[in-house]
């Protein structure tokens, strides 16, 4: 067998022994895979937690970071720490010093994947970011590797377990939604603060990654539109069921025209399509492609194991460039830096779409007639309604689904329809999703 590869870790979280245990697991594997022996050389463990679950022999362990970056014995760098610095500043004295990374850590890339991508291109460095996105899904290598040769047109994804178990069990369990976040933390699928998940910014971090891949383009975090599903309510999710859809947290990426739509924000997806059968904690992206048309890719998108394995994976493809020789290597985002474009972002109140809509109003005869007469005045026509005699107090829902209205358009109708004196509570508008190739 040839020299042998040496791999440290940064981190000994959640991912960190997942990576141990995988490593040591299917080592004999791994190791006929690579054809060369692969070491775990150190653990960055700060140690200020508890005792952790993986024993690993003193050695190996290490509190200070400077014995792994600059350890020329070392080869694979394993960032696993999370959260923007120390990692970034990690990851970046690591590539001076020639050491090859892998990372899962999306919100690092999304806000400094810039500068990190430009200076591995610069040092000719091997970065791996498999799990960053959708967990144990190999979505990167698709868009990079399988999906190469056809032109994107749009990407549909759940990219964030935490909101889509709590609208499953909101939608399956009756529960409402503190209930479903609370199950969801007893669970481990939600962290003890879940406010990055459930407001949708993990899934936009997510989300800038897959756009510089599939679109070749970049995309600025506050350039992507995001919302959250705190304000999804069980009446909506079962309103939404009765109109044939589920509610689904959806990152969503389009070209159009030159432009690049990219926004995070619950949607109505028709029962029928493959997205709304997503159940739990599972994560899915679907991508429409020129050539090969519709594909979907379904998988556990967070947890110890199927993070690991798409960390493992990485692993091994740099293991094999850094014996094999790196000319032939693909570029981390599949392009080289120079090529990515920045195409503009178009704003979310141009876009146009279907919208359920839920007002609270009064159980008064006329009230209808007034809302319809102000979306129509705003040129909004309206495609359906359901009346409902769910009471509360005097005041009953009206559900509607709209046709395409443009999103300004509709905003402002709302803000008109809010202050009728017969609408009892702030309007609720939820975009109905519209799989039209663009
Ligand atoms: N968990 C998942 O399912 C999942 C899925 C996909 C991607 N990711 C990403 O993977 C990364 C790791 O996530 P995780 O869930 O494994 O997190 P975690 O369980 O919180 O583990 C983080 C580890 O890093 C250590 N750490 C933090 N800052 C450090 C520092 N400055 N120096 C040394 N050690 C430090 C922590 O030490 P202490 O214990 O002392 O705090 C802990 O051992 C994150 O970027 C996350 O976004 C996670």
């Amino acid at each position: 067998m040839k020299r042998g590869i040496n791999i440290a870790i940064l981190g000994r979280g959640t991912v960190a022994q997942g990576v141990i245990k995988l490593l040591k697991r299917n080592r004999r594997l791994i190791e006929k895979k690579v054809g060369a022996t692969l070491s775990l050389a150190r653990v960055l463990a700060r140690g200020t937690r508890k005792q952790k679950d993986i024993q690993l022999p003193a050695r190996l362990l290490t509190d200070v970071p400077d014995e792994i970056l600059s350890n020329p014995d070392i080869d694979i760098i394993v960032e696993l720490i999370g959260g923007y610095e120390p990692a970034r500043s990690y990851i970046l004295k690591a590539m001076e010093a020639g050491k090859d990374i892998v990372t899962a850590n999306k919100a690092l890339l999304a806000v400094h994947g810039e500068e990190i991508f430009a200076r591995a291109q610069k040092h000719g460095i091997d970065i791996g970011f498999e799990a960053s996105v959708g967990g144990g899904i190999p979505i990167i290598r698709t868009l990079k590797e399988g999906l190469a040769g056809d032109r994107n047109r749009a990407l549909y994804a759940i990219l964030n377990g935490t909101c889509n178990y709590i609208l499953t069990t909101m939608e399956e369990s009756g529960e409402d939604f503190h209930k479903a976040l609370a199950s969801a933390q007893q669970l481990g699928y939600a962290e003890a603060d879940p406010s990055f998940d459930i407001n949708g910014i993990d899934a936009a971090h997510k989300l800038a990654i897959l756009v510089l891949l599939a679109f070749g383009t970049r995309v600025r975090l506050k350039d992507i539109y995001t919302e959250g599903i705190r304000h999804i309510s069980r009446m909506d999710i079962t309103y939404a069921r009765e109109l044939g859809y589920k509610i689904k947290l959806l990152a969503i990426a389009r070209h159009d025209n030159g432009k690049i739509e990219a926004r995070v924000h619950p949607a109505l997806v028709p029962l029928h399509h493959p997205l709304a059968s997503v159940r739990g904690p599972y994560n899915a992206v679907f991508i429409d492609g020129e050539a090969l048309g519709s594909t979907m890719y379904l998988g556990q998108g967070a947890g110890m194991m199927p993070t690991a394995t798409a960390v493992l994976a990485d692993i091994i493809e740099i293991a094999r460039n850094r014996l094999h020789g790196k000319s032939l290597r693909i570029p981390p985002l599949g392009y080289p830096i120079d090529s990515l474009g920045r195409l503009p972002v178009r704003s979310i109140d141009d876009l146009k779409s279907d919208y359920y809509l839920r007002f609270m109003v009064l159980d008064r005869p006329g009230v209808l007639a007034q809302i319809a007469g102000i979306l129509g005045s705003s040129g909004i026509s309206i495609a359906s309604v359901i009346q409902k005699e769910d009471r509360d107090g005097n005041t009953v829902p009206v559900v509607m689904h709209t046709n395409a209205a443009r999103e300004k358009d509709l905003k402002q109708a709302l803000a008109r329809i809010n202050r009728l004196k017969v609408v009892k509570a702030k309007s609720v508008y939820i975009r109905v999703v519209d799989f039209a190739t663009p």
